[in-house]
């Protein structure tokens, strides 16, 4: 396992890398490692010759203060968790004045409004913080592949905007929903949960798999108005909102099209701990 801190010294690797024709497949993440994460890292081990995994809490990304100090930081024990998988995984874990000298700011990006709807609303800058660090770890890894969740979906979006935008050439690959067993999407903040919330969870994908089946006969207002009602009546989850999106502009649907794809998307507060799904909708 080589862990990597210094810009040189990955580039210095990777040009090695590449003189020797070896396939780069990248997952960037902001570590405190779950399965959901590992299962991305086992796609970018099964199709390139070397995988990169950075770790790295983007400050940019962050429109609150005490979700960045409180997100959890456990370079060893990701290591260790990495270590499952391959030992010849590359690990890029680099300081923030590695990565924005003594500007931590974000570029300002536009994704032809992609990053207007959902997150972009409620997490005020927060794609401009991502955008900058996504394109500033592909100048350095130069990967071939690049692996991102669906449990980010408008992230996932915006990456692919942002490398046809700016002709990154690497290829995006988004990776499924990894779940409990009970349903809960994995996710670095479900650590910080208290037990009551914990157990409270799951109730966010059962409310999202019953939202697919009432969308088979029902409107996308119906559906909607249906999942605020039965927020409400939540005494511990608060539901902050609930989208039903077409897929390619994720903008809410007025009126349901055979031709379009949709997917409902979910926000909700437990505790002081956001968490956020999606489903793909039949
Ligand atoms: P982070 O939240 O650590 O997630 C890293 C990657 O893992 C993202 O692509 C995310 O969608 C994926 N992921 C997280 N939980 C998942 C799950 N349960 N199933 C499948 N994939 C999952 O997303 C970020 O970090 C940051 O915004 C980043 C892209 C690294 C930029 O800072």
């Amino acid at each position: 396992m080589k862990i990597f801190s210094e810009i040189k010294q990955i580039q210095k690797f990777i040009s090695q890398l590449k003189d020797e024709n070896q396939t780069v497949g990248f997952v960037p993440t902001m570590g405190a490692l779950h399965q959901g994460h590992l299962s991305l890292v086992a796609e970018a081990l099964a199709n390139n010759d070397v995988a990169v995994v950075s770790i790295f809490v983007n400050p940019t990304q962050f429109d609150n203060a005490e979700d960045l100090e409180k997100y959890p930081r456990t370079l060893e024990k990701d290591a260790d968790l990495l270590k499952t998988l391959s030992e010849d995984i590359l690990i890029y874990a680099p300081s923030v004045a590695d990565i924005y000298a003594t500007k931590v700011e974000a570029e300002h990006f536009s994704f032809d409004g992609l990053e207007h709807e959902m997150e972009g609303k409620f997490r005020n800058g927060h794609f401009d913080g991502v955008g900058t660090i996504v394109k500033r770890l592909f100048e350095i890894v130069t990967p071939d592949n690049a692996y991102f969740g669906e449990k980010d979906f408008q992230q996932l979006a915006i990456i692919k905007k942002l490398v046809e935008k700016y002709h990154i050439p690497v290829t995006i690959n988004g990776c499924k929903i990894h779940r409990e067993a009970n349903g809960l999407a994995m996710s670095s903040r479900n650590t910080r949960l208290k037990t009551a919330y914990r157990n409270a969870a799951p109730f966010i994908y059962e409310t999202l798999q019953t939202a697919n089946e009432k969308f088979g006969t029902k409107s996308a207002n119906k559906v909607t108005e249906w999942v605020y009602q039965t927020f409400a009546k939540h005494d511990l989850l608060e539901l902050e909102y609930f989208i039903i999106a077409d897929i390619e502009t994720l903008k809410t649907v007025k009126r349901k099209s055979n031709k379009k794809n949709y997917r409902a998307f979910i926000a909700v507060y437990a505790d002081d701990i956001r968490l956020i799904d999606n489903i793909a909708l039949k």
